[in-house]
């Protein structure tokens, strides 16, 4: 398989496939930076590979990957590749278009955009990854999509489901109905825009370039030298408070969310605070 790495969740999803016993090779960018659709022809090009792995959105980078233009040209140079993709931190706040973008394997979970507690992951699987599966030996039990599936049509599952969370869940869902679909995935934007619009005026830059960067999390360039500890002390006072970068990116990078149920008064607030402490730095 051919592993999309470019920030810490692809590269946990190579790691993923390694520890899982498969030959998996990487496609890198630099964190920050976006799988090209021309990296990924190429690398189609060069060699053979039954999957290739996507992560949508790197929550470590605040990069949205081109999804539909790296799906189309998986479809068109290596068209039996199936295309597997991690969505955990975009699906529910940005429009994904899994059957128009031929995507084989998505996945996402309870806690990110859906805004609800961790505990449940969804996905969606194309009927070709399922005839796919039918050719696999050792599928496992518990994540046999084969298994899934004949229970799936008869809207049950084959193993104790989490009760409290799909009655969450049945809520949840009426009220992400009740406000269109097409309106969150505008508030989504809409706070991403303020974030970053936000973040230049004061000095600050996303990491991510122009036209990938992410809708439901901003990972700015600290070039303030904000000390993120003291500001999120200062944050919790008030109630609230953002992320640290991740792993390398640590005191480099901070990481604000917006997604699931914030809303831009919450972002309003939250920028508010964090220029009333800069002022006093
Ligand atoms: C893109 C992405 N993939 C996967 C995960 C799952 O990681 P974990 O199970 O540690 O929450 C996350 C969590 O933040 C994520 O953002």
């Amino acid at each position: 398989m051919l592993s999309c790495v470019n920030g810490a969740f692809s590269e946990r999803w190579y790691q993923v496939a390694v520890t899982n016993g498969k030959q998996a090779d990487r496609l890198e960018a630099e964190w920050g930076d976006i799988i090209t659709p021309d990296k990924m022809a190429d690398a189609l090009k060069a060699k053979s590979y039954e999957a290739v792995t996507i992560v949508h959105n790197e929550t470590s980078t605040g990069v949205e990957n081109p999804l539909k233009e790296l799906a189309a040209v998986v479809h068109d140079v290596s068209p039996n590749t199936l295309i597997l993709v991690d969505a955990v931190s975009s699906m529910g706040g940005v429009k994904i278009e899994t059957d128009a973008w031929g995507v084989d394997f998505i996945l996402t979970s309870s806690q990110k955009c859906f805004a609800m507690p961790p505990g449940m992951s969804f996905a969606a699987v194309s009927d070709r990854a399922l005839e796919r599966a039918e050719k696999v030996e050792n599928r496992g039990w518990y994540f046999d999509l084969l298994r899934l599936e004949k229970h799936r049509i008869k809207n049950s599952t084959p193993m104790t489901p989490t009760m409290s969370l799909i009655w969450a869940l049945d809520v949840q869902l009426d009220k992400m109905l009740a406000e269109g679909l097409d309106n969150r995935f505008a508030r989504h934007q809409a706070m991403a825009e303020r974030v970053q619009s936000w973040a230049v005026e004061h000095g600050m830059e996303p990491l991510a370039p122009q036209g990938y960067r992410s809708k439901t999390v901003s990972t700015i360039k600290n070039l303030r030298g904000v000390d993120i500890a003291a500001l999120n002390k200062f944050l919790l006072t008030k109630g609230m408070r953002l992320s640290n970068g991740y792993g390398d990116l640590k005191n480099k990078t901070f990481r604000i969310a917006h997604m699931g149920e914030t809303k831009m008064h919450h972002v309003d607030e939250l920028l508010e605070a964090f220029e009333a402490f800069m002022e006093n730095m």
